[in-house]
C-alpha cells in the first residue's frame, strides 16, 4: 500500500433530529454568522426559516447573502466577501448546494486575509496567490453531489475569462455540516441525477487509475458505487422519501472524505480536470451532467489505447457481475452496461447537446492542459496530451441525445 495521511476534521450530523445538536455547536464558532445562499430554493422551500429560527434562539445573530449561482461566480464571491467583512461576521453557513458551500468557503477565505478578488487564488492563474488561513465554515448541504461539506476544496467560475478551478488549503474543510435528508426532498430530478453522476466520478476516477494496491479502498469504492446505481433509480421514482434521499446523501460524504483513496497510487482527477475546463466554458453545464457525458467516451478511449482495462473489468465485476475469460470483453460490457445505466436514468447525452460545439474542444483542452498539467499533457495512469482529450470529447459524438422533456422532469 501507498503511504497516505487522512485529517478528517468535519463534525458531521446526520438526520433531521441532529438540528438541535448542530446548531449548539455553531455557537463555538461566534455570535454573528453569514448566511450564504443561492438563488432562492431554500426560501421557496420555507427550510430557511426553520434555520433562521434555529440560530435566534441562541442568540446566534446573522446577515444572509443571498445570489451564488450555480458553478459559483468570482465576482458574485467578492461582492459577499465585502458583505460579510462590512457586518464583521464571526463565521459563515452555507445553506445550498456545493456551489454555494464551495463560494462559502471561498468568502470565509477572503474575509480572513483581508482580500478583495477570489480569482487570483485559483489554481491556474498566472498571479497566483496562496491563503493563509479561512473564517470557520459551517455547511447544510441541499445537494447530494460534491461533498463540499468535508472537502477542502472550493471550485470558482468566472465566465469573464471562460475559466473555473478549484482553490484547496486544508483550512477550508467545514467544521461542521448538517446533513438532513429532508432538505433534498425538494431537490428537482434533473439536479439530483447530476449530483448522482458527481458522487461516483468521485470514486471512479481513482478506482480505474489507482492501481491494485489498496484492496479495503476498492471494497470501500464499491459499496458507494452500489449505493449510488441502485439508490438513484428508485430516488427518481420516489423523489420525496427521506429515507431514500438520505442513503444518496451519505454515499456523497463518503465519495469524497479522502477514506476513498487511501493506500492507492495517487492520481490527478482527469475527468474532474476535463469537466471543470468544459463547464468553464459553459457556465450553463452542470458539473454531474457534463460528468456524466464524459464517462463511457472516456472509459472507451482507455480501452482503445490499452490502459487500466483490467481496472474497467472489475468494475464490471463487482457492479454488474459481468464476468467473462478475457479482461477486454468484460471492459466492453461493463461499458456497455454502464452506458445503458446512464440512459435508463437521463444521463445519457453528447457535449453538442450542452452547447459546447465540436469547434470549441481545441480552446477547452487547451484551457485543461494549462491549469491541471504542465501545458503539453495531464499525467494519468500515462500522459493525456491535446489531441488525446480532443479525442475523448469526439468520442462523446457517439453517443445518443437523450433530452428529456420539462414534463418528464
Ligand atoms: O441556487 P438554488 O436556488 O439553491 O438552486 C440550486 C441550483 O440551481 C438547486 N438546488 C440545490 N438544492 C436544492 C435545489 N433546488 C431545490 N431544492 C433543493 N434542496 O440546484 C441547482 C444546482 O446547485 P449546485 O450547488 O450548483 O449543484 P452541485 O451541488 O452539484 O454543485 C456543483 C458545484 O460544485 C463543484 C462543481 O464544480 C460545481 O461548481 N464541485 C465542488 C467540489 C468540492 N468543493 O469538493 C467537488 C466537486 O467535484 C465539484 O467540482
Ligand atoms: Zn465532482
Amino acid at each position: 500500500m501507498n503511504s497516505f495521511e487522512i485529517h478528517i476534521p468535519t463534525r458531521i450530523y446526520f438526520g433531521n433530529s441532529k438540528a438541535g445538536s448542530f446548531f449548539d455547536r455553531l455557537k463555538d464558532y461566534g455570535s454573528r454568522a453569514l448566511i450564504v445562499i443561492g438563488g432562492g430554493s431554500v426560501k421557496r422551500t420555507g427550510y430557511l426559516d426553520e434555520v433562521t429560527d434555529h440560530l435566534s434562539s441562541r442568540n446566534i445573530d446573522y446577515v444572509l447573502f443571498e445570489g451564488i449561482e450555480p458553478n459559483p461566480h468570482a465576482a458574485t464571491i467578492d461582492k459577499a466577501a465585502a458583505f460579510g467583512k462590512e457586518n464583521s461576521v464571526d463565521f459563515v453557513l452555507a445553506f445550498g448546494g456545493g456551489s454555494v458551500m464551495d463560494a462559502s468557503k471561498a468568502i470565509a477565505g477572503l474575509i480572513h486575509n483581508d482580500e478583495k478578488e477570489i480569482w487570483p487564488f485559483v489554481l491556474g492563474e498566472p498571479k497566483y496567490k496562496t491563503m493563509k488561513g479561512a473564517l470557520p465554515v459551517a455547511t447544510i448541504p441541499t445537494t447530494a453531489a460534491t461533498a463540499s461539506e468535508v472537502t477542502a476544496h472550493a471550485v470558482i467560475s468566472n465566465p469573464e475569462v471562460k475559466g473555473k478551478s478549484p482553490i484547496s488549503y486544508p483550512f477550508l474543510k467545514p467544521s461542521a455540516s448538517w446533513l438532513n435528508p429532508v432538505y433534498h426532498t425538494s431537490l428537482p430530478l434533473e439536479t439530483t441525477r447530476d449530483g448522482a453522476s458527481d458522487i461516483l466520478s468521485h470514486v471512479f476516477e481513482n478506482y480505474i487509475l489507482g492501481g491494485n494496491e489498496s484492496p479495503l479502498a476498492d471494497r470501500y469504492s464499491e459499496g458507494v458505487m452500489q449505493t449510488v446505481i441502485e439508490a438513484l433509480p428508485n430516488v427518481l421514482e420516489d423523489p420525496e422519501n427521506e429515507a431514500l434521499r438520505g442513503q444518496l446523501l451519505w454515499a456523497s460524504t463518503m465519495a469524497l472524505n479522502t477514506m476513498q483513496t487511501a493506500g492507492r497510487v495517487p492520481t490527478t482527477f482527469l475527468l474532474h480536470n476535463l469537466e471543470h475546463a468544459l463547464s468553464g466554458y459553459n457556465p450553463n453545464l452542470a458539473h454531474g451532467r457534463g460528468l456524466a457525458i464524459l464517462y463511457p467516451a472516456y472509459f472507451k478511449w482507455l480501452v482503445q489505447n490499452d490502459r487500466c482495462v483490467d481496472r474497467l473489468a472489475l468494475l464490471g465485476e463487482k457492479l454488474f457481475d459481468i464476468k467473462t475469460a478475457d479482461i477486454n470483453e468484460s471492459a466492453a460490457e461493463f461499458i456497455a452496461v454502464f452506458e445503458l445505466w446512464l440512459e435508463n436514468n437521463g444521463l445519457y447525452q453528447r457535449l453538442t447537446d450542452q452547447d459546447i460545439p465540436v469547434e470549441s474542444f481545441d480552446e477547452i483542452a487547451e484551457y485543461a492542459l494549462r491549469v491541471y498539467g504542465d501545458s503539453e499533457k495531464i499525467d494519468a495512469a500515462g500522459p493525456i496530451t491535446k489531441e488525446n482529450i480532443v479525442e475523448i470529447f469526439s468520442l462523446t459524438e457517439e453517443q445518443v441525445t437523450e433530452k428529456l422533456s420539462a414534463e418528464e422532469i
